[in-house]
């Protein structure tokens, strides 16, 4: 006892236990809402209170959504809904705008949302970070639902645990780690999507059967050309897996605050975000993610033995999914470069990539050979087996 009151160092390792809720739904406002009723947990005391969130452009493109989301929360009686369904801008212009998150957190307020309430939010990536970083930081944290629309808001970053808007020009920079309350992927919600936010959520999908899990891969190339058409029957397994892998890293990886020096599920994601900043962010991230998916591919295949073969593979399925693989950016090899600094520097250690052997065989490298890695990109760049950037 006397010994423990002197102590003056403690370090007392800790977990606090989290649970990721991950449903599927072919209509969560219809046949399905049920299951958006459920995850909407009355306390004991108290109806739950929910608040709707939504993308303006989902809105706009699904005029009735307004009055469907009012009849869900009426129908219910455990759900109390508080104020009127709030629009935001779609996009990364929420994003950019930090006026727009004091407004959040001045809605929130003025409905006295607590610890205990739902905000529900419907909409593309760029609005649920927003609106889940809003809610990240009121209170400390309010629960989270997030119903995403696009096919990589339900295949990756809606299953995440990172919420954040951009400052000082810098993507991401101001943000937290919070684990949704609960997130609803519902395959009607994709059916007004653009085709080119379509095909984006797929480069994340090859990407983890690369990391992951052979299997799928092959899965992946045999149904690319299927998933680029819309085929919802060959796309909603690639969209279940890829969600799924995304949940089983985050609750089973080890490290879902990403305090580690590796960050596996960021390959081919050094030159990604250095190909979109150079293109003043004309590429989107799922498109960028495919050329720096197949750069990486490419540059095992000529260092580590990735098998040739499924390297080529990784391209065709790629470009089958609708992907173009070429940029101007990547004509500029020695600006590129400044990308692994950058990546290195927001990791915040040494360098640390992952590299593969074969599908479903990855490891970690710390450096890079240039010479090796141009070569990589030039022949992404030459493959002219794909679509072409559009206009
Ligand atoms: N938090 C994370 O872990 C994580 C991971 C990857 C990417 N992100 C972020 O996600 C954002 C990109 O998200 P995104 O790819 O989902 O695109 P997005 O949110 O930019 O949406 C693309 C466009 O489609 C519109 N839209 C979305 N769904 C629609 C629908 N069903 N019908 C009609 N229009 C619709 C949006 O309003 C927007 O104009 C970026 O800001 C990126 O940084 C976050
Ligand atoms: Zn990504």
């Amino acid at each position: 006892m006397q010994q423990a009151r002197l102590r003056e160092a403690i370090d007392a390792p800790f977990s606090v236990p989290f649970v990721h809720r991950l449903r599927f739904t072919r209509d969560a406002l219809g046949a399905d809402r049920q299951v958006l009723a459920d995850v909407l947990e009355p306390t004991e005391n108290r109806s739950a209170r929910v608040q709707f969130w939504i993308d303006q452009n989902v809105l706009e493109a699904n005029p009735d959504i307004r009055q469907r989301l009012y009849r869900f929360a009426d129908s219910y009686d455990h759900l109390e809904r508080t104020g009127n369904v709030q629009v935001v801008p779609g996009g990364e212009e929420i994003k950019n705008d930090i006026h727009i998150l004091e407004r959040m957190l001045k809605v929130f307020n003025a409905a006295n949302l607590d610890r205990r309430s739902y905000v529900v939010v419907i909409g593309g990536g760029a609005v649920l970070d927003t609106v889940g970083f809003a809610a990240a930081i009121a209170h400390r944290g309010l629960r989270l639902v997030r119903l995403p629309t696009t096919t990589l808001g339900q295949a990756d970053s809606g299953v995440g645990v990172k919420n954040g808007v951009n400052l000082f020009h810098k993507k991401n920079w101001l943000g937290a780690f919070a684990a949704p309350w609960a997130v609803v992927n519902d395959a009607r919600l994709l059916e007004t999507l653009s085709h080119r936010d379509w095909v984006c959520g797929f480069s994340e999908a090859v990407k983890v059967s690369l990391l992951k899990d052979a299997g799928w891969f092959e899965e992946l190339c045999r149904d690319a050309s299927r998933i680029g058409e819309r085929d919802l029957d060959a796309a909603q397994p690639a969209i279940r897996a890829s969600a799924e892998w995304h949940l089983r890293h985050i609750t089973e990886g080890g490290d879902p605050f990403e305090m580690l020096e590796a960050r596996p599920l960021d390959f081919g994601h050094w030159s990604a975000h250095k190909l979109e900043a150079m293109s003043e962010f004309a590429l989107r991230h799922g498109e960028a993610v495919a050329i720096g998916v197949a750069i990486d591919t490419v540059y095992a295949s000529l260092k580590f033995g990735f098998p040739k073969r499924d390297a080529a593979r990784v391209l065709r399925c790629l470009s089958e999914l609708g992907f173009p693989l070429d940029c101007p950016e990547l004509r500029d090899v020695e600006t590129l470069f400044a990308g692994l600094e950058e990546f290195r520097q927001h990791l915040g250690g040494r360098l640390t990539l992952t590299m593969l052997h074969a599908p479903g065989q990855p490891f970690e490298v710390h450096e890079v050979d240039r010479a090796a890695m141009r070569a990589a990109i030039e022949q992404v760049a030459a493959y002219a087996g794909g679509p072409r950037i559009p206009a």
